[in-house]
């Protein structure tokens, strides 16, 4: 393992935001620990990584819900050092009301966005304090505002942006920064997830323009590459067809339409 870097832990970095991430960093050179369940997705990705310029790329399967992997890893190569964190495994399970939903959806969705993100957050948090280095949470537009159908999945970001907050307190003084991500609409897998059939998922994004995984990227780089003394503490980003959480526009008025004309 080469050990010229400090690493960026990314979780979900199978698809979506985490991928677009990753693809970002590797461009600014930077080295990368790429985390997620599906380790093919994970070392395709390390490939492009390395070709776009990223210095050094370890895959890292796992599931957020058992820090144990981390853990051991971590053990298993003490010299090594960790930098920052993006956290953006996550994801949205149904979207029935909450007197017909399935309880597996719930479990799942709190196991993932909150308790997988607090576990890789404490299991790194030494090292990151040792760096003074950055933490970047994936919450959600679903953390300030709630919708119908949706009311565990944004308890859960809501849960995200409450420890966002809390632990930025707890690191005062450290020089760490933490930095709460917000998006709405962005078209990556979390729809297919959700909703469980491609038809289903592209009907969310249809006649509109949603953000894509590499605008948020951008902005998650950004927030990283700003100077030491400023911390971006939250960033609210919704694409222009989304004037807020269940307010899109669609057809004619789309901004997809205005471009085109
Ligand atoms: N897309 C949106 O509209 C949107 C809006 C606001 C916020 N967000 C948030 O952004 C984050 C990223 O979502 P996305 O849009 O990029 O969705 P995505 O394309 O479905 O990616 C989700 C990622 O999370 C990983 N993941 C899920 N459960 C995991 C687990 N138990 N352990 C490890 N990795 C796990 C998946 O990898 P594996 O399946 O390979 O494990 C995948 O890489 C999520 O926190 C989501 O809530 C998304």
């Amino acid at each position: 393992m080469k050990k010229i870097n400090s690493y960026i832990v990314i979780t979900g970095a199978s698809s979506g935001i985490g991928e677009a991430t990753a693809l970002r960093l590797a461009r600014a050179k930077k080295s990368l620990i790429l985390c997620a369940r599906r380790k093919q997705r994970l070392e395709a990705l390390k490939k492009e990584c390395l070709h776009l310029g990223a210095v050094d790329v370890i895959c890292l399967t796992l599931d957020v819900t058992q820090p144990t992997t981390l853990e051991t890893f971590l053990k298993k190569n003490p010299k090594l050092r960790v930098q920052s964190l993006i956290n953006s495994a996550g994801l949205a399970r149904g979207s029935e009301l909450v007197q017909f939903a399935d309880l597996t959806d719930w479990e799942a969705m709190i196991d993932t966005n909150i308790k997988g993100l607090l576990y890789t957050t404490r299991t790194l948090l030494e090292h990151i304090i040792r760096e003074r280095g950055h933490i970047v949470n994936l919450g959600s537009v679903a953390g300030r505002l709630i919708y119908e159908g949706g009311a565990v999945y944004c308890a859960t970001k809501f849960a995200v942006r409450a420890f966002n907050d809390g632990l930025r307190m707890d690191l005062k003084g450290t020089g760490v920064r933490v930095t709460n991500i917000e998006p709405g609409m962005v078209n990556t897998e979390f729809s297919l997830v959700r909703l469980g059939s491609k038809q289903k998922a592209e009907s969310v994004y249809q006649d509109m323009m949603p953000l894509s995984a590499t605008d948020i990227a951008e902005s998650i780089f950004w927030c990283l590459n700003q100077p030491a003394h400023v911390n971006i503490q939250e960033l609210v980003i919704y694409p222009t067809d989304q004037a807020s959480v269940g307010q899109v526009v669609r057809g004619e008025k789309s901004i997809k339409k205005l471009i085109r004309s």
